[in-house]
């Protein structure tokens, strides 16, 4: 197929746009781990990706098309994240239409769109979250799995993967908490031992609102314990610029207000605004020539912006993890500070249409302002069980699932070292490795 090649040099090129920032997939290839062999006295391990990863299928019999080129009908299931046509011209308004959800105001629950079914692919398995697509050009988890079967771990055995519909918060998605529960039963089964659960941005979250419901004892007999990897734990500023104005995370081929219609659909969004108390009550997120907005203002933000639909979509999560109870595990909490991170974002008149004029930048890993990840810091006291704080100076949000140092560190933590640095300068060690 011609089209479909030339779809696969497309996003080729798209994701080694390297430098763009895609925030969630890129192509790291692993680093050569060295092998120490693990012993069979380490845990198993799940892990539950972020927002935006891992695969989707689709499955359709439309009523009515967004445009004539788009399918009507399918008989079997196609990937819908990543679907790489959805990188030429047509194919974003099919992917939207196809991608999008239908949310209901009465039930307050959302649907797929119209004649669209979803699934998700690889439940329990590492596929789903190593790479995004079957080309195996959007790497993800990858770089780590790879890292953990050079030291000893078995693909879709000792390690897996638990990923889900990254479109709705866990208020929707009850289904996959109990196949999660059943996974961390099934596995400590198997293998007779407590399992570490890993998360990334978002999925830590997920973790969080699944510990936070399982009974003490339950968490005592079968996690072993928490890893956060950049955990948005008060929320990302990024999200009301997301819903705003649209961001394509530097896929050049998309406008930033294209995807802003199927950034609008899902619910994950409201959930991830700001939590209140994080910021001062002045501190303003959007900056417009007409208003400016903090966190009191979130009614009036969606509003503004013409999507009433993200406030009611906000109300329905906003109690899910914001209360940050602590997960009653050891819980071992890193993320990367000391990146200029946009904390505040300016508009022109052009609002909510146009991009942002200007950024006000705070720290943090370049995607998550370090006030909101360093918020794991409050648990230290608040439970029982141990709480370990790693940040990692000079690190990016994405590269935390990628990068040699956290790789070793979550190895030794496997590895029964519960005991971690409170910080680790990645900028220091990648200078010294230039000298050696
Ligand atoms: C670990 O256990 C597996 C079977 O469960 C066995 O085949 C293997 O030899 C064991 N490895 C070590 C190092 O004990
Ligand atoms: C929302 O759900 C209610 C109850 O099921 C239904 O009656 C109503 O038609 C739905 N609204 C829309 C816009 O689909
Ligand atoms: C894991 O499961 C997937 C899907 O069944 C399979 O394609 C893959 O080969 C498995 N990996 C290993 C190492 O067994
Ligand atoms: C928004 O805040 C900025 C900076 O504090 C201020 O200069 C501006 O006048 C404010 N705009 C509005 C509409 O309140
Ligand atoms: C959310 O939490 C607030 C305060 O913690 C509480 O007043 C409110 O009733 C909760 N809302 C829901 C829907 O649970």
């Amino acid at each position: 197929m011609g089209s479909g090649r030339l779809a696969s040099a497309l996003l080729a090129v798209v994701l080694l746009h390297h430098s763009s920032g895609f925030w969630i997939i890129n192509v790291v290839f692993p680093p050569k781990t060295k092998t120490g062999a693990l012993s069979n006295s380490t845990s198993p391990l799940i892990i539950v990706p972020g927002n935006l990863g891992n695969r989707l299928e689709a499955k359709i019999d439309k009523p009515t098309l967004v445009h004539w080129l788009c399918y009507k009908k399918t008989e079997n299931w196609f990937p819908l994240w990543i679907d790489i046509n959805m990188f030429m011209p047509i194919g974003l308004d099919c992917w939207i239409d196809n991608m999008r959800l239908v949310y209901n105001r009465t039930t307050r629950r959302s649907t797929n769109s119209p004649g669209v079914e979803v699934r998700v692919p690889g439940f329990g398995q590492t596929y789903p979250i190593e790479f995004l697509d079957n080309s195996q050009l959007a790497g993800y988890f990858h770089t780590m799995v790879q890292h953990l079967v050079n030291a000893g771990y078995v693909r879709n055995e000792t390690v897996r993967g638990a990923p889900y519909d990254w479109r709705l918060a866990p208020n929707e998605n009850a289904e996959y908490l109990s196949k999660l529960q059943d996974l961390v039963e099934e596995m400590y089964n198997q293998y007779q031992k407590p399992v570490y659960l890993l998360g990334h941005s978002m999925g830590c979250h997920y973790v969080l609102y699944f510990l936070n419901h399982q009974p003490q004892e339950w968490k005592d007999k079968y996690i072993r314990g928490f890893i956060s990897l950049g955990a948005p734990w008060g929320g990302a500023i990024k999200t009301l610029r997301v819903m705003a104005s649209g961001e394509n995370d530097g896929i050049p081929m998309i406008s930033n207000i294209k995807i802003r219609e199927e950034q609008r659909m899902v619910t994950t969004n409201p959930w991830m605004l700001p939590f209140k108390d994080v910021w001062p009550k002045d501190h303003v997120f959007i900056s417009t020539p007409n208003f400016n907005y903090t966190n009191l203002d979130y009614e009036r933000f969606f509003k503004d912006i013409s999507f009433e639909d993200g406030w009611h979509m906000w109300e329905d999560t906003k109690n899910l993890t914001a209360a940050l109870h602590p997960p009653d595990v050891e819980v071992w909490c890193m993320y990367g500070v000391g990146l200029p991170t946009v904390v505040t974002y300016v508009y022109d008149d052009e609002f909510p249409n146009g991009d942002p004029v200007d950024f006000v930048y705070d720290d943090g890993d370049d995607t998550v302002d370090s006030k909101s990840m360093s918020l794991c810091k409050r648990w230290v006291g608040q439970q029982k069980k141990p709480v370990h704080v790693t940040e990692y100076r000079g690190l990016s949000h994405l590269d935390m699932v990628f990068h040699e140092e956290v790789l070793n560190q979550i190895q030794q933590i496997l590895q029964g070292k519960s005991d971690t640095p409170k910080e680790i300068d990645v900028r220091l060690s990648a200078k010294e490795q230039m000298m050696v």
